[in-house]
């Protein structure tokens, strides 16, 4: 895109979603609406995660979801606001969600398109007023409109995605997005109620000094990873793992840095999913000029097979997930 076209920063996202519409292969105005009905549900969300501790909200919601997680009760509000803001939108026929182990059929069947996502991510700092995130990944159906959904509609490879994004809500609440031409992130001014482009055409720094991994799970990390790791520490790089995955993949964005959560004895496939937390992100690294693969392979052509499969995820600047892959 020719830099010179670039919006100011300051336009609200509805506009910018106006602007760009016609960049979008199915410019029919739907795609838009979707990104609306997501922005608004973040501004929801917002709302229940700046109040969390005031309405009783926070803490365990008392049941486990098919991770065999313990849910918190904002997972659960979270899954519900969204699936609701999806299904009164509109423009979903299916839903694949952290929080629910099968595929959500919305019974829309004009509906184009799929999201799958983890309505909250980092729950287990909720409690701890600690950032957390939502992150999403759009598809358009593959099976015929109107017709069931298939396995084929849900199991789509990350190349597939149409667009993809995270809310984060930290000091203040960004949406963070691409459809596959850049990235852009809005801040929320929730006093006015308005999303509005605060980083236009993020580009993520080719290097590096920054390195995102829980090394409480240092002893059964592969070798490859306890070399890289050393090397780190070797050129005093800085070490920040906040146990938010949008929280540390954002702030890496902007500055440069690598997250990874590789395989482990207690997860042997790494503990993030494929469908919901690791396309979306890998989609927005690769689109600021990053790289994120499972150690080896590209993420956005890995096959899923199941809803919540799980890969191990090395994300970043482009230079430090080479040097941390084997
Ligand atoms: P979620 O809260 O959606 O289940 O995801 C939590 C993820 C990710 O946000 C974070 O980086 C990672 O789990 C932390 O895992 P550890 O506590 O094992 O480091
Ligand atoms: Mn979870
Ligand atoms: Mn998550
Ligand atoms: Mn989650």
């Amino acid at each position: 895109m020719n830099q010179s076209l670039a919006t100011p920063v300051g336009t609200t996202l509805d506009r910018f979603i106006k602007k760009k519409q016609n960049d979008f292969a199915f410019a029919t105005g739907e795609l838009s609406q979707l990104l609306r009905d997501i922005a608004l549900a973040g501004k929801i969300i917002h709302r229940e995660v700046n109040r969390a501790g005031l309405l009783n909200i926070g803490g365990a919601y008392g049941a486990e979801n098919v991770q065999g997680e313990e849910q918190q009760k904002l997972d659960v509000i979270a899954n519900i606001r969204f699936i609701r803001a999806l299904k009164n939108g509109g423009e979903v026929c299916a839903i694949v969600s952290e929080e629910d182990e099968e595929i959500l059929d919305v019974k829309n069947p004009d509906g184009r398109y799929i999201v799958a996502m983890d309505p909250l991510d980092g729950s287990s700092n909720i409690d701890v007023n600690v950032s957390i995130g939502t992150i999403f990944s759009i598809f358009r159906r593959v099976s015929p409109v109107g017709g069931p959904i298939t396995e084929e509609d849900v199991l789509q490879k990350g190349s597939e995605q149409v667009a993809a994004g995270y809310l984060l809500y930290g000091s203040s609440t960004m949406m963070v997005y691409t459809t596959g031409r850049g990235v852009n992130g809005f801040t929320y001014d929730p006093s006015l109620g308005e999303f509005f482009l605060s980083h236009p055409s993020i580009q993520i720094p080719k290097d590096g000094k920054i390195f995102s991994i829980n090394e409480g799970s240092y002893k059964s990390f592969e070798p490859h990873v306890k070399e890289y790791i050393e090397a780190c520490k070797e050129k005093n790089f800085t070490a920040r793992y906040i146990g938010s995955l949008v929280a540390d993949f954002h702030r890496n964005l902007l500055k440069g840095g690598i997250y990874i959560y590789p395989a482990t004895d207690k997860s042997p496939n790494g503990k993030l999913r494929l469908n919901y937390e690791c396309n979306a992100l890998a989609l927005i690294c690769e689109q600021a000029g990053g790289k994120a693969t499972d150690g080896k392979n590209r993420i956005l052509n890995i096959q899923p097979e199941t809803l919540h499969q799980r890969v191990p995820f090395y994300v970043g600047s482009t230079n430090m997930v080479d040097k941390a892959g084997q």
